[in-house]
């Protein structure tokens, strides 16, 4: 099985972190650096990681998450946010390495595709966060390190401690750091038929 196959079969969701544990700066920053590369819809990288390294404020966002240890426990909590008007914030800057008329075209594209579409705007951001935090946690494993998606932290709380702008959403949490526990057995899986259906639904 290929490296990337044995990661996506053996990621857990860690319950239990090495409180000890400290990321250096080089493998944290490696493993944004990977999870940035996740796709965006018209490249508009929607994706805004908020590193929370500071016991404190780990200590605080706990007290939102249902007092769960992996919020205080990970060596970095990764708030996985969406910055809805990312669409009209200077688009030309999404697509700086291309020629300028395809840089034009993009950005006129954009436009047309998100302005005044709220729905889009968010699900599009919620679509960003979920794909680049898939790409953090493969990142984690291949640094040898272990995460937990996390969604259960009241988001109106957490925004105010992490002081999130008004055009940005929270998608979710993930937690990274090295594992202290081995996992519990899985939960189960469904059967392959009952999730994959065939050119329309039966
Ligand atoms: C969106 C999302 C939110 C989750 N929220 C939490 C959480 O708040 N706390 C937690 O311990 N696990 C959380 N999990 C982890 C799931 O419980 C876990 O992924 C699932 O049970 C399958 O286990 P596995 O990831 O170890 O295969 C979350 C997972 C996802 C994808």
């Amino acid at each position: 099985m290929s490296e990337i196959l044995q990661a996506i079969a053996s990621r857990r969701a860690t319950k239990h972190f090495d409180p000890e544990y400290q990321i250096p700066e080089a493998e944290l920053t490696a493993i944004l650096e990977a999870a940035r590369h996740a796709p965006t819809a018209f490249n508009i990288q929607n994706y805004r990681f908020l590193v929370v390294r500071d016991r404190e404020q780990r200590r605080r966002i706990r007290a939102a998450a249902w007092d769960q240890p992996q919020v205080e426990d990970c060596a970095a909590l990764i708030v996985m946010c969406a910055d809805i008007k990312a669409w009209e914030k200077d688009p030309a800057r999404y697509w700086k390495d291309a020629p300028e008329s395809v840089r034009e075209g993009y950005v006129g594209m954009i436009r047309s595709y998100y302005e005044g579409r709220e729905q889009v705007q968010r699900d599009e951001g919620i679509r960003s966060c979920g794909l680049a935090a898939y790409a953090l946690m493969m990142a984690a494993s291949a640094h040898g390190l272990q995460t937990c998606p996390m969604d259960g932290f009241d988001f109106g709380q957490v925004g105010e401690i992490i002081n999130l702008p008004v055009d940005h959403e929270i998608v979710m949490f993930v937690a990274l750091g090295r594992e202290a526990s081995s996992p519990r057995p899985r939960g189960g899986f469904l059967p392959l038929d009952a999730v994959v259906q065939y050119d329309c639904f039966s």
